[in-house]
């Protein structure tokens, strides 16, 4: 007797099967995983950074595991550079379904000492970057009626952060930006979610001193600093089963804040 019963890795692959994913910011960090995740699920997907090298080996490396991958430069505060990508992705692949507004970067400092450059840094690549990117790929999920955006905020920007007065008020707007977008294009069958990553393992975090890092363990309940993992596992859900889901802020912070 045959069953329908699929194997939990035919599962697995089945289930973003041909859609086509981009995620900003990939060759690295929590962008990298998110990239990779997908990828096993079964999408297609487009590795975009602004580092031309990490962009290509990521790209590389992961279609080495098998799947499509796609390996494209783009500098999300560049409205050009982001034309370009989403026309590439279009001409190759012929459809956008999953978009991860993950680019950011961090430009510490008290308020008190915070430059214009580094406030304006910090607005352009985490917050404009989401507006950039989202609005011709929205162009192209209203046509198809269907899409999945997911941004990658911070508790930063729902708690705020001594030091990081521009990180918090960018984090911030993209959860306002998400909020909006999941009003305005409910119709078209387009949902817009947001995680917010606590303390995470990743280059960015690597810069702090043993000291901050430690101050920040001790208040975060499970006691560790979360993976890139655990970031694209939240990913997923929205990526995938989340289909009533929008508007919603997602904390993937250790139990941090609560
Ligand atoms: N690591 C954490 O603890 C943490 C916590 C909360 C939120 N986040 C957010 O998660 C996202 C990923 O962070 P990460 O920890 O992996 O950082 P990371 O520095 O390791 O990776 C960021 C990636 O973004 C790319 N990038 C930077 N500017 C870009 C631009 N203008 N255009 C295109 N790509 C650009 C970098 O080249 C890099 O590959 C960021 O939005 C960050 O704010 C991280």
């Amino acid at each position: 007797m045959t069953t329908n019963v699929m194997t939990e890795k035919e599962n697995e692959k089945c289930k973003l099967k041909d859609q086509v994913a981009i995620i900003t910011g990939s060759g690295r960090g929590i962008g990298r995983s998110i990239a990779e995740a997908l990828l096993r699920a079964g999408a297609k997907v487009v590795i975009s950074d602004i580092n031309e090298e990490t962009c290509n080996k990521t790209a590389q490396e992961l279609k080495e595991h098998g799947g499509e991958t796609l390996g494209l430069v783009c500098d999300v505060t560049k409205s050009a550079s982001v034309e370009a990508l989403v026309e590439q992705v279009v001409k190759e692949w012929g459809r956008i379904d999953i978009l991860v507004n993950n680019a950011g970067i961090t430009r510490d400092n008290l308020m008190m000492r915070m430059s214009e450059d580094e406030w304006q840094a910090v607005i352009d690549t985490n917050l404009t970057s989401a507006f950039k990117v989202s609005k011709p790929i929205l162009k192209v999920m209203s046509k198809q009626r269907s899409g999945r955006i997911i941004n990658i905020a911070s508790t930063t920007g729902v708690h705020g952060n001594f030091g990081q007065v521009n990180y918090a008020a960018a984090k911030a707007g993209l959860i306002g930006f998400t909020k909006t977008i999941a009003i305005e294009y409910a119709s078209r069958n387009i949902t817009c979610n947001a995680i917010a990553p606590g303390f995470i393992d990743t280059d960015m975090t690597r810069k702090l001193s043993e000291e901050i890092i430690k101050g920040i363990l001790d208040k975060v309940p499970l006691k560790r600093m979360g993976t890139p993992d655990d970031i694209a596992n939240a990913v997923l859900f929205f990526a995938g089963p989340a289909a009533y889901v929008t508007g919603q802020v997602l904390e993937v912070n250790g139990g941090l804040y609560t």
